[in-house]
């Protein structure tokens, strides 16, 4: 029973993760010695567990190739412009992330030498790291003890010790974890969770634990699931403001969704859709955009019009270039309008 076995549970999880660890551009392999020489070793498991938040490993891959290839190094990410930055993040949502990534890397730089702490306490002090964070960096980038739970982790505690409860799991997480390879061992329940422990049709006929798990004649129980809220609706219009060639974009308030990123302008999102024209012009009507944020789903529609080069217009913007779209670095959400827009562009033109 997994109560009276933490070690022997932790010891078969660790082989499996030793035959079977995914590999992945942040990892180190497991089993070896953590590279704590390379000074930029803990810089790199930040970003990935930053970017990990929220976002599955196969989205956040190509970000944290580019983004290393960019910023190297914690000194180069902290000196970076926030616009680069912001860029660089789009597509992969959850902004706040991206603003507090940069607080993170300049806190770093201003108060810590440029030297990440490797204690828990420490690290939660710094800008968009909470419990889970500073947990898997602590374990993963310097190997300390700490009980490293998101939601896979959750998933295969819940299933092991067939605890329904959340708020248990991480007190039996605790339980089973080892003292040595902490950060192996999160990694090796993550991976559990994302390959064999999945949410559905879990792959029990695989698992190192199976003998030890209490769930397994009905995984799919486990953990209770809460029952989902219907996500309410919001509406709203975007315009695409067409001169030359050029279309303007408007860089969004630094707080609240979206902060700081590049879009088209917009009504706030929650009028109804016969939202008056931003001014009086021949608007055209291109179409729908919808898209899911967290707490609400947005149906946003887009509307184009023509304008005369050095006309005045009710808010500050910047031309860009419309075939240099993909450059602006706009979140998902307008990338869809602007894809939109262009499209209907090119059928009117035709
Ligand atoms: N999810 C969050 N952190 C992870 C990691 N280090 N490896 C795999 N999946 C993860």
């Amino acid at each position: 029973m997994p109560v009276d076995m933490p070690d022997a549970i932790a010891h078969r999880i660790l082989k499996h993760f030793a035959e079977n660890a995914r590999e992945l551009p942040w990892r180190n392999p497991p089993g070896q010695a953590l590279p704590l020489d390379d000074p930029q070793w803990p810089f790199r498991v930040w970003l990935s567990e930053i970017m990990l938040q929220q976002t599955t490993v196969a989205a956040v891959k190509p970000y944290f190739e580019a983004f290393i290839s960019l910023w190297p190094s914690i000194s180069a990410l902290a000196a970076a412009a926030d616009e680069d930055v912001m860029r660089a993040w789009a597509g992969l949502g959850y902004y706040a992330r991206a603003r507090n990534l940069l607080a993170c890397a300049r806190a770093i730089m201003a108060d810590h030498g440029g030297v990440f702490p490797a204690d828990e306490t420490e690290l939660r002090r710094l800008p968009g790291i909470g419990r889970y964070t500073a947990a898997a960096i602590s374990a993963i980038a310097f190997g300390r003890r700490a009980v490293v739970v998101d939601g896979n982790v959750e998933r295969v505690v819940a299933r092991l010790f067939a605890e329904p409860q959340k708020a248990k799991l991480y007190a039996l997480a605790d339980r089973i974890t080892p003292t040595d390879n902490a950060g192996d061992f999160a990694q090796a329940m993550m991976d559990l969770g994302a390959t064999v422990c999945t949410p559905r049709n879990p792959r029990c006929q695989i698992c190192p634990v199976r003998a030890d798990c209490r769930g397994r004649e009905n995984p799919e129980k486990f953990p209770s699931k809460p029952a989902r809220l219907a996500r309410p609706e919001r509406q709203g219009t975007a315009w695409w403001i067409s001169c030359d060639d050029h279309v303007l974009l408007v860089t969004r308030q630094p707080k609240g969704l979206l902060g700081g990123m590049r879009g088209l302008p917009t009504t706030d999102w929650s009028e109804n859709l016969d939202a008056p024209m931003l001014f009086k012009g021949e608007w055209r009507r291109y179409g729908m955009v919808t898209h899911i944020f967290t707490h609400f789903r947005l149906s946003l529609s887009v509307m184009g019009i023509d304008v005369e080069s050095g006309c005045k217009l009710p808010f500050v913007g910047e031309w860009w270039p419309k075939s240099q779209i993909v450059e602006a670095g706009l979140p998902t959400l307008f990338a869809k309008a602007a894809q939109l827009a262009r499209a209907m562009e090119e059928r009117n033109e035709s």
